[in-house]
């Protein structure tokens, strides 16, 4: 048997992934990546609906870069790379554009969100037609599996229908693929405000450790954040948000079952179970980091990878392209 085509991206939207990004995004990828044939990409044409000075851009895909391969993703055995380093997304955007309907672009509801906030009038054409450009993404690579969060899980249905509607209409052309929604344990909380997920677009970033922090700043993240009253280390997610999203990180860092730990720290007080949090968090993040700044730090180095990268990648999106087109008659 064939191993599954994988294929997952980030948006180079800041300078450091989170500690949700690493455990929600990037660990999950890192297991993945032995299991088939991945594509993971920095989707910086996707970055673009949002407006961004080109130099902190530059940076930050760049800084995206060195925490993949920083953290795990091995730019040899799966294919690392920039999304505008590949024509081809942007051209099967426009082709698979002219299959969508409006009124299926008009029911996503990551833009409905979005634009939501300032008003659609306001809002960018890029940012209503990002689905297409992100179902190009997924067929051009010939995907089976798209590893993403739950909130995603609606642009991978659209591209399923997309590439059935396609070669229905065409003759069969694209690989139709399947979302592997990332399970819901995998969701990491904000430090401060524990009933809201650790996100970047949160007001403070005192709730979110950041993969660059410096390890003294991590601990003493950890170590305020909120928890409750009642003392006592188990999961209920309703009453105990901060000490359940704790014990979901100490079991994310150590590989152990949350009834292993519930049981181990069975008594001991909230000083003690932080301190075990932080040391386990900063066992795995501080090689990251460091590696990380290694990287940015031999700037030729990272572009060699970027570049030998974008090349296997344009060998498999360009044949895509290629029959996409010439199914359509262009
Ligand atoms: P953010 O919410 O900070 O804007 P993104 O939406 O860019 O993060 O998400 C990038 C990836 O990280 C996605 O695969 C998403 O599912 C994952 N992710 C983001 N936040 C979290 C979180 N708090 N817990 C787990 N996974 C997360
Ligand atoms: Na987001």
């Amino acid at each position: 048997m064939t191993k599954p085509r994988i294929y997952s991206g980030m948006q180079p939207s800041s300078g450091s992934l989170h500690l949700g990004n690493y455990v929600g995004a990037l660990m999950q990828w890192r297991e993945l990546q032995a299991e088939g044939e991945a594509f993971f990409s920095i989707v910086d044409l996707h970055a673009l609906t949002s407006a961004k000075d080109p130099k902190v851009l530059r940076q930050q895909v760049r800084t995206l870069a060195a925490q993949y391969i920083a953290g795990g993703i091995d730019p040899e055995a799966s294919c690392l790379y920039v999304q505008s380093h590949v024509a081809a997304h942007s051209q099967m955007a426009w082709l698979l554009s002219t299959i969508t309907g409006f009124g299926e672009a008009s029911r996503m509801t990551q833009f409905k969100d979005k634009s939501a906030k300032e008003g659609v009038e306001a809002a960018n054409v890029g940012l209503f037609t990002y689905p297409i450009l992100m179902a190009g993404d997924i067929l051009l690579y010939d995907t089976d599996l798209v590893p993403v969060g739950g909130d995603q899980k609606q642009h991978v249905e659209l591209t399923r229908d997309l590439a059935e509607r396609f070669n229905k209409r065409f003759g069969k052309t694209f690989r139709v693929p399947k979302p592997h929604i990332l399970g819901e344990t995998a969701r990491i909380m904000d430090l401060q405000d524990p009933t809201r997920k650790m996100s970047k677009s949160a007001e403070t970033d005192k709730g979110i450790i950041w993969l660059l922090d410096e390890p003294g700043k991590t601990v003493k993240k950890i170590k305020s954040a909120v928890t409750d009253t009642d003392g006592s280390i188990r999961v209920d997610a309703e009453n105990k948000p901060g000490v359940t999203n704790l014990l979901g990180i100490l079991s994310a860092f150590t590989g152990r079952p949350i009834d292993d730990l519930v049981a181990e720290f069975d008594g001991q007080g909230y000083g003690a179970f932080k301190g075990a949090v932080a040391e386990a968090v900063i066992d795995e993040l501080s090689p990251i980091r460091d590696r990380t700044l290694d990287l940015l730090d031999d700037p030729a180095e990272l572009d060699r990878i970027l570049d030998a990268n974008a090349e296997r990648a344009s060998a498999v999106a360009d044949a895509t392209l290629d029959r996409a087109m010439v199914a359509m008659g262009l």
